[in-house]
Order: C-alpha cells, then sequence, then structure tokens
C-alpha cells in the first residue's frame, strides 16, 4: 500500500485501521474493543484485550524458532567489552531477574525504578518488571540525585535496581552513593535496592535494605509471563515540563506494543533478524522505545553502546559499530553527528569502515540543521531522515515511512505525517493555519496507540497542559508549519524546555534553582544556541539590592548549584548578572526577545514593553559577553 491511501485509512478508519494492526502482535486475549475513553474521558487502545510486553519481546521469539538469533549486542568501548546474548540467553535473563523481583515481592501494578548505566542489566530489569506487569521507571543515569529523589518521590517504587558505577569516557563515576543520597532525601523509601556490582568499583550494600545482583541471580529460577490488561501501564518515563516538577508520562502495554511492532516496519523499514541501533541511551524515549522495546518486538537485534560518538577512542566509534555488528539502521541524535563532524570533518575515519550492511540513518531529539544533513548524506552515501517524536509519543510522529514508501526527503523537515498522526497547525484562536505559515503544532485527537495515556497520578496535569488548549487536541508544544507538500517543519518549543545536546531540560526548573539562592532577586534562564549542543542555557540574574556582591563567586556557585541539583548535563555555563531584565507592562519577561538577541536574530520588541532602553542595555551586556 502506497503512503496516501494507507494515511487516509488510518485517519478515516481509524479502529479498522488499528484493529488490523493489533492482529500482528500476539494477544493472550484479542481485543473485541478497539478504541473507548475511559472513567476520565482519555481515550484508550484495546480496552479488553490481554497481552505481556515480554513475552513479545522474547518467548514469541523462541516459538518462532529464533532462539539461537541474536537478541542483544552490548558493546562498550569503556570497558572493552563485547557481549551477545541470543533471544535464548536474552530469554533467560530476564525471565530469572522476574523472580529475583518477585522475591522482593514485586507484583503487578508495583513500580520499580531503574537508574543504570548502557549495559545489558538496564534492558533485562526492565523487561524483567514487564514480566511481571510491574511498572518501570528508568531515571537516566546522568541525573543528580535531587532529581533522582523527586522521582522517587512520585512513583513510590517498591525496589530501586542500579549498578554500582556508569562510566563516562574515562571517569568512573559511582551511582550507588547518588542512590543512596536520594533515598535519604526521598520521603517515599523502597523496600529494596538491588545493585550490578560492576568490575571497576564495588558498592557497599546496606544489610536489610541492598543486595547484589549477581548474587540473587544464582538462586533464581525463571518464571513466566504474567498476562496484563492492554491498558494497564508498561511504564512511567519522566520527561522536563515548564516547572521544576517532572512529568511522569505514562505508557500502556496493548498500543505500545502495537505501535513499536507497527513503527519498526512503516518508519524504520525493518524485518525480523535486521540489526537495528539505537545509539541513544535507556534513560530517554528512544531508548525505552528503540533500544530495548521495538526492536525486540520486531524479532531484530538490537545494540546496545556504552560509549559515545567521540573519545572512545575517536570519532570513528560509530562507524565502527555499524562495521562490526552489520547494522542495518542507526539512529541518534544530530548532536552525536555535531561532534563527529568537528573532529572528523572530511570525514577520513568513515572511510576506514565498511559500511555496506547500513541502509539508512535516523535523526531525531532535536531539529536536523541542514549543514548536519548534507555532512551526513554526502559522507556516508546513505539516506539522512529526520523524524520528530517526543517522550509522550513514544514513536514518530512525521518521517519518511519507508517501509510503505521511499518519499523523498527535504532539508530542514522532519516528513510528513505518520498514519495515524492527524497533525494540523492552528493559530492562537484554534484556526487552522494556511500552508507555509508558522503556527502550533497539534495532533487531532484520538492519538494514535503507543502515546501518553495520562500523566502519572495527576490526571488534571495531563488535561491541562495537553488537552485544553484546543478542544479535541493534543498541544505538541512545539511550533512549526507544513509547506504545499505536505512535508512539516519543526521550528522550535513554544514553552520553556530546552534541548541541550538531545537532552530535553527545564529552564523553569533552572529558574527555580538559579532564585532559591539568597543573594537572587530575580532571574531569567532560557537556551541559546551552541555549535554542538543545538542548545545551552543562559542565566540572566538581578542581584538582591544592598548586598555587597562577589559577582564571579556568585556565578561559579550558581552553575555549581544547578550542576548538583540537575546533573552535568544541564550544562549551565552562562550566567550573566544584569540591572534589569525586559518586561511587558503586565511583568511577563521577554525571554525569546533576548535569546534572538544572543543569537544574532532578527527581533521584534512587543509594544507592551514597560522600558525600551532595557533592551539597548542589555544589548551591550550580549555583546561584551559574546566576545569574552
Ligand atoms: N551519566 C553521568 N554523567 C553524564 C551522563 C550519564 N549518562 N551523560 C552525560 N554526563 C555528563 C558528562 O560526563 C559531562 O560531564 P562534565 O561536565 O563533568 O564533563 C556532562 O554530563 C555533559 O555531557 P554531554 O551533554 O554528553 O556533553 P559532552 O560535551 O560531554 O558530549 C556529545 C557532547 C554531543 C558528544 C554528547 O552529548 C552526546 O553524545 N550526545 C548524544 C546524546 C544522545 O544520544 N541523546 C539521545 C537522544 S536520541
Ligand atoms: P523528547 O521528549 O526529549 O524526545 O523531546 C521532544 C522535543 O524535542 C520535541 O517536542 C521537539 O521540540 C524536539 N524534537 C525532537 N525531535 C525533533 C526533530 N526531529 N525536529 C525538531 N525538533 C525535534
Amino acid at each position: 500500500m502506497n503512503y496516501d491511501d494507507e494515511y487516509k485509512k488510518s485517519v478515516e478508519h481509524p479502529e479498522l485501521f488499528w484493529q488490523q494492526q493489533a492482529n500482528n502482535i500476539h494477544w493472550f486475549k484479542k481485543p473485541s474493543q478497539i478504541l473507548s475513553t475511559n472513567k476520565q474521558g482519555f481515550y484508550q487502545w484495546f480496552s479488553d484485550g490481554e497481552l505481556n510486553t515480554s513475552y513479545l519481546a522474547l518467548d514469541y521469539h523462541l516459538e518462532q524458532g529464533r532462539g539461537e538469533q541474536l537478541a542483544l549486542i552490548y558493546d562498550s568501548p569503556v570497558t572493552n567489552t563485547q557481549q551477545s546474548f541470543t533471544y535464548h540467553e536474552l530469554h533467560q535473563q530476564v525471565a530469572k531477574f522476574a523472580d529475583v523481583l518477585q522475591k522482593q515481592q514485586v507484583s503487578k501494578g508495583d513500580r520499580v525504578l531503574i537508574y543504570m548505566p548502557m549495559i545489558p542489566q538496564a534492558a533485562i530489569a526492565m523487561l524483567a518488571c514487564a514480566r511481571l506487569g510491574a511498572i518501570h521507571s528508568v531515571v537516566f543515569g546522568g541525573f543528580a540525585a535531587h532529581e533522582l529523589a523527586i522521582r522517587i518521590d512520585d512513583a513510590e517504587p517498591k525496589v530501586i535496581v542500579t549498578a554500582s558505577c556508569g562510566i563516562e569516557v574515562d571517569k568512573i563515576l559511582p551511582y550507588k552513593p547518588l542512590v543512596d543520597e536520594a533515598i535519604n532525601k526521598a520521603t517515599a523509601k523502597p523496600q529494596t535496592c538491588i545493585v550490578f556490582q560492576r568490575e571497576m568499583l564495588s558498592s557497599s550494600l546496606q544489610a536489610g535494605r541492598d543486595f547484589c545482583w549477581q548474587s540473587l541471580m544464582e538462586s533464581a529460577n525463571p518464571i513466566a509471563a504474567v498476562p496484563v490488561k492492554a491498558t494497564d501501564p508498561l511504564y512511567i518515563l519522566y520527561t522536563s515540563g515548564t516547572t521544576g516538577t517532572p512529568k511522569g508520562v505514562v505508557r500502556d502495554n496493548g498500543g505500545h506494543a502495537v505501535a513499536m511492532k507497527y513503527s519498526m516496519k512503516t518508519v524504520y523499514g525493518m524485518n525480523t533478524g535486521d540489526v537495528f541501533w539505537a545509539a541513544s541511551d535507556v534513560g530517554w524515549v528512544v531508548g525505552h522505545s528503540y533500544i530495548v522495546y521495538g526492536p525486540l518486538i520486531a524479532g531484530c537485534t538490537t545494540i546496545m553502546y556504552e560509549g559515545k560518538p567521540i573519545k572512545t577512542p575517536d570519532a570513528g566509534a560509530f562507524w565502527r559499530v555499524c562495521q562490526d555488528y552489520k547494522v542495518n539502521v542507526l539512529f541518534s541524535a544530530p548532536t552525536a553527528f555535531r561532534a563527529i563532524c568537528k573532529e572528523d570533518p572530511n570525514a577520513a575515519l568513515i572511510e576506514q569502515y565498511d559500511l555496506s550492511a547500513l541502509k539508512r540513518l535516523y535523526l531525531a531529539g532535536e531539529r536536523l540543521d541542514p549543514a548536519t544533513y548534507t555532512w551526513l548524506k554526502e559522507k556516508t552515501h546513505k539516506p539522512v531522515i529526520d523524524h520528530w517524536w517526543q517522550t509522550e509519543t513514544g514513536w514518530a510522529i512525521a518521517g519518511i515511512p519507508i517501509g510503505l514508501e521511499e518519499l523523498p526527503t527535504k532539508s530542514g523537515s522532519a516528513g510528513v505525517p505518520i498514519p495515524g498522526f492527524q497533525v494540523e497547525i492552528l493559530d492562537n484562536k484554534g484556526q487552522n493555519m494556511p500552508r507555509n505559515e508558522e503556527g502550533s503544532v497539534t495532533l487531532k485527537l484520538p492519538l494514535p496507540p503507543g502515546c501518553l495515556t495520562t500523566i502519572w497520578r495527576n490526571p488534571a496535569r495531563f488535561k491541562a497542559g495537553y488537552l485544553s488548549t484546543y478542544q479535541g487536541y493534543y498541544l505538541t508544544g512545539d511550533s512549526g508549519y507544513i509547506d504545499d507538500d505536505g512535508y512539516l517543519f519543526i521550528m522550535g518549543r513554544t514553552d520553556d524546555v530546552i534541548n541541550v545536546a538531545g537532552h530535553r531540560l527545564s529552564t523553569g526548573e533552572m529558574e527555580e534553582i538559579v532564585s532559591a539562592h539568597p543573594d537572587v532577586a530575580e532571574c531569567a534562564v532560557f537556551g541559546i544556541h551552541d555549535a554542538l549542543k543545538g542548545q545551552v542555557p543562559l542565566a540572566l540574574v538581578i542581584t538582591k539590592n544592598g548586598i555587597a556582591i562577589d559577582k564571579e563567586a556568585l556565578q561559579l556557585t550558581l552553575k555549581a548549584e544547578v550542576r548538583s541539583k540537575i546533573g552535568a548535563i544541564a550544562s549551565l555555563k552562562h550566567v550573566l548578572i544584569v540591572e534589569r531584565l525586559p518586561k511587558t507592562r503586565s511583568g511577563k519577561i521577554l525571554r525569546k526577545v533576548m535569546r534572538q538577541m544572543i543569537d544574532g536574530e532578527a527581533y521584534q520588541v512587543p509594544s507592551t514593553i514597560d522600558d525600551m532602553g532595557v533592551i539597548a542595555e542589555l544589548d551591550k551586556i550580549f555583546n561584551k559577553a559574546l566576545n569574552e
């Protein structure tokens, strides 16, 4: 079927369309109710179906005779390790770790928080939770103890699974002290903490609460997958919003499994046995969907890479992995390729590797800038596909549906809407914008299967944040336009979320941390352009009157405070002390204008500004700071 026909069918007859897609996965009880609404009035998919996601990712393949096929390859240049698991071996590990969790009284609906580096045990723990119907919440290893504590208090996990350490290039980062600190800070204390002890560092264990992964596995016996309802949550994944309280995006089992299976074929053109590599981290949605669940549900071989695009050991690392494992599709963030391009602009390292198995490259996480798009296309001689999605949707809203039709790519565009997603560009009043004109990017309800079903324990936030701005639409928080050919161009966020090296962060949260300093009267944090990371945060700070301030010391303290509360990934490198901030007469800080001033873009100061003099004042400060 071609793209137009399939797309039309998906939006005109969504129930029939998704019922047919649901037939492509194995159900313990096939759903008869395809689309309905729950008690809170939110759409739900396949409500009377029963299945198990871990069964689909593992047991199903054993039954299909794929037990000896490679399921997961672990490649770790930072520890010089390469290890692979067949479907049979991965199944054994997962079924045994499910027993370990069950012996810690974890059962259906309980939460398990996973705070781990990129090692196979992270995927094993996720799949083991799914096997029991327990809800996992993976927290990215780059987040600090404070962030971890916030997530512990929101998810209230019975068990935390962690590792003794992570490795960042050549630095060993002990994880266990961070977990201990987070548990101390949190009100909701987990009963148990299971620690995978790594060779390079062994953690001390608190008697009665902490257990060693390896020891518990010695006495574990494989257990079977428990049937769960399609609407039961598979996981909670926290993502940044506009405030300091992260949002727990909830994903269900049934819709997610159907969407994963459909997307592997339609979005990525993958077949059983193909090798799929998402060079991301299990802590992000890309890791959930396309390191763990998508490739395994589709019967592919997935790769877990514990390394960086550069420095482990060089900018040829990605191409080495593609060659060694005959990777068919590589997916990463533009920032990773900007880092590679910076170190190896003439692609001398690409030439050294055999990339004949590689069919296509996919990029997401931030806009694929035309320079990186062109460089990658020219140097790899492969199709380069930008596709747009978010933690909330769990899979691509727009892209090139290669499994249906090889539509051309367009530089700067994230492609066309993927079947199931009804993308509309609306103005402030909810009217459709004409083609080529920028507005708020929205998705007409119902969202297809696989998208968030609510915000954990906060349906009101789901409603207020996503569903209330335009009746009958989901608000993506991005702005953009659709061109004459139906291609979508995503131009940036409309809220206070920024994207730093592919990491989604809240400037609102950084403002809360900076403002909490006793010398700070007021502040504004916003994202400015960065050639490598896409964006980095910049803080403008007004200090309190009548206090003698050592400006340099304050700048250092504020940077350190954000780093210690959020984590090193926050990368707050610029703090400027200013006298005033530009505001409208109603008191709204003109962050966008300031960002445009710094990024050298054209800007328009609104007529509602209360004092035009601030703009000239800031212009001087910005010029001086940027020239330093
Ligand atoms: N655990 C602990 N610390 C981490 C971490 C993790 N998982 N990930 C990053 N950090 C730390 C880094 O060590 C660094 O610390 P430092 O300031 O002490 O040096 C800091 O956070 C910033 O790291 P990062 O944002 O990765 O910047 P970088 O300059 O070290 O590297 C890139 C730049 C582009 C190479 C790197 O960001 C990268 O590989 N990005 C791709 C991200 C990605 O794949 N995202 C997935 C979206 S699909
Ligand atoms: P996350 O939830 O971390 O995946 O971040 C989602 C946000 O990242 C989106 O709402 C966009 O703002 C941005 N984003 C992700 N992919 C793209 C893309 N391909 N083009 C433009 N922006 C993107």
